[in-house]
Order: C-alpha cells, then sequence, then structure tokens
C-alpha cells in the first residue's frame, strides 16, 4: 500500500495547486446554471460537463446523470485503496438567479478579484466547495490514500427535485464511509466552523382573489376589499407582535451554546440603523433553530403602472425555514391551516406548493468527526473549530442520513460572514479559501489513518 503524504507535503502540495484550482474556478464562474424555472437551463449543461472534465482529469470514473427532466448531476469515482475507507464528496455547481443586476459592483459571471475576495455568482456558494473537493485531490496526485465518490448536484437551489431518486438510482456507487458536504461556512475570519444543524424549508404560493376582474376604485372603494389589502392582513397575521411565527404547532428547540453578539450579527447582515430584530430568546434560537417566515415575493401591479382600479387578485411567495425535528409535510399543512383561517371577508384564496426539504441535527462523536476537527485545527493553525448551526438548507443531508445511517456526515465549507450568498456581490474570501482547500487535503488524510 502506498504510504500516504505527510502534512508538510500535503501543505506544499496545496499550496502548488491553489493557483491553478483559482483558474478552474473562475471558469466554473463564468458559467450561468440557474436550476430556476422560467431560465435557460443549457448552461447547466455546460456547468455539468465542465465539472465532469475536471474530474475525468484528476482519473475519475465519471457519469453524468439525471432524472427525467431533472437538471444535470455529476458524479465522479475512484475506488478505495485496498481496506481503505471511502468519502463521499458533495457540492452543488447550480447557483441562485443573480436578482437585480445594478446592485451588483461587477458583473455576476465575470469573476473579479477586490480586496483579497473573488467577486461572482457562485464564487462561494457552490462552486467553490466544488473546487475545494478537487483541489484535495490534486493535492494528493496518484498517492489518495481513500476511495472517493463526488456527486455535483445542479439544482440545489431550486429545492432539489430529483434528489431522493438520484440518491436512490446510484444507491451502490454513492456508498461511503464519510461524507464531506462542501455547502455550508465558517464561523469567522480565521475561525473554521463544523456545522451541526440546519434548518428545514417549505417554499408556497398563495393566492388571494376577490373580483372577476379590476374595477374603479372610486366607484367600488369603500364596499370592495382589494386584494392587496386582504393579503396584507393575512400576512400580518404570520407573526406575533414581537415577531415570532405565529403559526401553530410548529417545533422550536434551543440552539448550541455559541453567542453571536447582536452588534456583529446586524453589521454582516447590514441591518440597517434603528431596524429592531425581531423574535424572542437567544439569536442563534431565532435563526439556527427556531422557525422563521419570510415573505419573499408578491404579484401585484407595479407601483408606476397602477390605474386607479381595485386589484383583483395577488399572490406571495412564502418561506417558511423549519427547525430541526419539524417535519416539512405538516408545517405546510400547518402554514395553510393558518392562512385559510385569517382570510377576512370571505375572498378567495389558493396555495400552490414550491419545493421543500429536511432539517438535520448531526451528532459529531466517532474518529471521523476527530479526524475532522484535527484537520481544521491544523489548517487554521492551531485554531479549533466550532460547532455551528446553519439557519439555511441542505435537503440532501437528511436524505443521506436516511440512506447511509452509519456514514459520518462532515458539513463544512467555504463560506464566510460576507460572503452573501444569495445576494448582489457575492464572493469569496481567497485567503480563507486556501485554508478550506488545505482542511480538506488533510481530511482526507486523518480519515485514512482513523
Ligand atoms: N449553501 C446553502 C445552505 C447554507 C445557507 C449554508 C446558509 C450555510 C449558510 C444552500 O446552497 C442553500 O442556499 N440552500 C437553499 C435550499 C433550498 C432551495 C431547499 C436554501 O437554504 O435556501
Ligand atoms: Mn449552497
Amino acid at each position: 500500500m502506498t504510504t500516504t503524504l505527510s502534512v508538510d507535503e500535503l501543505r506544499a502540495a496545496v499550496a502548488r495547486e491553489l493557483p491553478g484550482v483559482r483558474a478552474d474556478l473562475e471558469a466554473l464562474v463564468r458559467i450561468p446554471g440557474i436550476a430556476f424555472d422560467g431560465f435557460d437551463f443549457t448552461p447547466l449543461e455546460r456547468s455539468a460537463e465542465a465539472v465532469a472534465e475536471l474530474l475525468r482529469r484528476e482519473g475519475l470514473e465519471v457519469q453524468i446523470s439525471r432524472i427525467g427532466d431533472g437538471h444535470p448531476a455529476v458524479i465522479g469515482r475512484k475506488p478505495a485503496p485496498q481496506g481503505a475507507p471511502t468519502v463521499l464528496m458533495y457540492a452543488h455547481h447550480d447557483v441562485q438567479p443573480t436578482g437585480d443586476l445594478r446592485q451588483w459592483v461587477s458583473e455576476p459571471f465575470e469573476p473579479t478579484e477586490r480586496d483579497g475576495r473573488l467577486y461572482g455568482r457562485g464564487a462561494a456558494d457552490d462552486k467553490a466547495g466544488v473546487m475545494a473537493h478537487i483541489a484535495a485531490l490534486r493535492a494528493f496526485g496518484d498517492r489518495l490514500p481513500v476511495g472517493v465518490v463526488l456527486f455535483i448536484e445542479g439544482e440545489e437551489e431550486f429545492g432539489s427535485a430529483s434528489l431522493e431518486a438520484l440518491l436512490a438510482k446510484h444507491r451502490e456507487e454513492l456508498a461511503a464511509d464519510v461524507i464531506v458536504i462542501a455547502d455550508s461556512g465558517n464561523w469567522d475570519i480565521g475561525v473554521p466552523a463544523l456545522t451541526t444543524s440546519l434548518r428545514g424549508i417549505v417554499n408556497s404560493f398563495f393566492t388571494v382573489e376577490v373580483l372577476e376582474s379590476a374595477v374603479h376604485s372610486g366607484m367600488y372603494g369603500g364596499a370592495v376589499p382589494d386584494a392587496l389589502m386582504v393579503l396584507s392582513r393575512v400576512i400580518a397575521t404570520l407573526h406575533d407582535d414581537q415577531g415570532n411565527v405565529a403559526v401553530e404547532g410548529l417545533v422550536s428547540r434551543p440552539a448550541s451554546p455559541l453567542d453571536y453578539p447582536e452588534d456583529r450579527f446586524r453589521a454582516e447582515g447590514g441591518v440597517l440603523d434603528g431596524v429592531e430584530l425581531i423574535g424572542s430568546g437567544r439569536l442563534v434560537d431565532r435563526i439556527w433553530t427556531k422557525p422563521a417566515l419570510s415573505v419573499l415575493a408578491i404579484d401585484a401591479p407595479k407601483t408606476s403602472e397602477a390605474p386607479n382600479a381595485i386589484v383583483p387578485k395577488a399572490k406571495a411567495k412564502l418561506s417558511l425555514r423549519l427547525a430541526p425535528g419539524d417535519d416539512p409535510k405538516s408545517a405546510y399543512e400547518a402554514l395553510k391551516a393558518h392562512l385559510a383561517k385569517h382570510v377576512p371577508w370571505g375572498a378567495k384564496i389558493s396555495f400552490e406548493f414550491e419545493h421543500d426539504g429536511n432539517a438535520c441535527v448531526i451528532d459529531t462523536t466517532g474518529k471521523y468527526f476527530d479526524a475532522a476537527r484535527a484537520a481544521f485545527k491544523e489548517a487554521w493553525d492551531g485554531t479549533d473549530a466550532v460547532e455551528i448551526g446553519v439557519g439555511g438548507s441542505i435537503p440532501f443531508i437528511a436524505t443521506f442520513q436516511d440512506m447511509f445511517p452509519e456514514a459520518s456526515i462532515l458539513v463544512t465549507g467555504v463560506e464566510d460572514p460576507n460572503a452573501k450568498a444569495h445576494g448582489p456581490n457575492e464572493s469569496l474570501h481567497l485567503g480563507e479559501f486556501a485554508r478550506v482547500c488545505l482542511a480538506e487535503a488533510l481530511l482526507l488524510r486523518n480519515v485514512s489513518l482513523a
């Protein structure tokens, strides 16, 4: 059996590979692969092909797989040396839409470096996750001490509709002892983290209708309720006066003991002076382990185009985040029941489900978690990893917990508090990215020795 690289050799190897990794990351960022309904899906084909090519170059056996008209996932495999464990590496190659282009300082799909950060949609979430896995493979070259399976999904940001079917289809090929999910982030610049809980999610649409079509607001106003006003009244019942979610029957639980100072949270989020935070209890509970309900969008006439007419119909997109332990199906029923109960004046309502995903909690005991903690500490020059929760969702994790209950699931990632994933001017901290790549290489080494 080949002896594995030493820590010093890996440090040197990662440093040697970083410029190439950076160049390949930039090439991926230039491909605008968005899996949201209504977008051109051809870039997703190109980005899957680009990822597949990167994996082939590392000597992996590669296939591009999809279910029906779902988006392409890339699966690459290299069998384990005799007696060695297998590591499944997850990331996603699709990205969020850009949102308002005027808010971007540089083009979203033209990677641009400013002040040690690489700006671009997907530069962090999650193309840097893809490249961190590849960096670790490159560092080892032909001396990889573990078996690897890369699973690079192509529709994570749109709710992973075909994920369960994909996992079922490739169950045998994906079996692993350790799963590294590089789609989360670290606690701060210079402080690594292992993510140990994520929230679930239910996205849906809620429509209110009051009239067959718009009518004169002077002739009918005063007696006919308008759809926007009805919708607003229903939406206003979704939270109590403190801003806690008022839907009955949702789970809440306490988060980790970590303290997230409120001023740091406000600064990182760019919360305007004077705007109060909502919800009660500790900040980490509110953002990691209690439900949250956000109104993401409302379809209604544009203010610049609105006539003096009563709005007949209005539609809201609601995003409900769920505490670990809650169930998306029953939570959606609870939300619908709440909305139906609070509709005033007999307005007609309808619901439309978009997608959901399970929350998860990860128990971090065992030799592979110790291997990860040691790797992180080494990569961050002696700083211990902290265990964090995340308010976002990665539905893949719960699915994998069910399918492979024996596997250790390490949720890592490249995001730092200023990454601005999903917002304008998303970026990757290049210094931290180098540490993430090194940590992943060290992790594979430690796993092989565990
Ligand atoms: N990378 C995020 C998950 C995440 C969010 C990790 C915040 C760490 C901090 C992931 O790509 C994501 O955004 N997922 C979606 C999932 C949804 C579409 C089912 C999300 O949370 O909105
Ligand atoms: Mn992501």
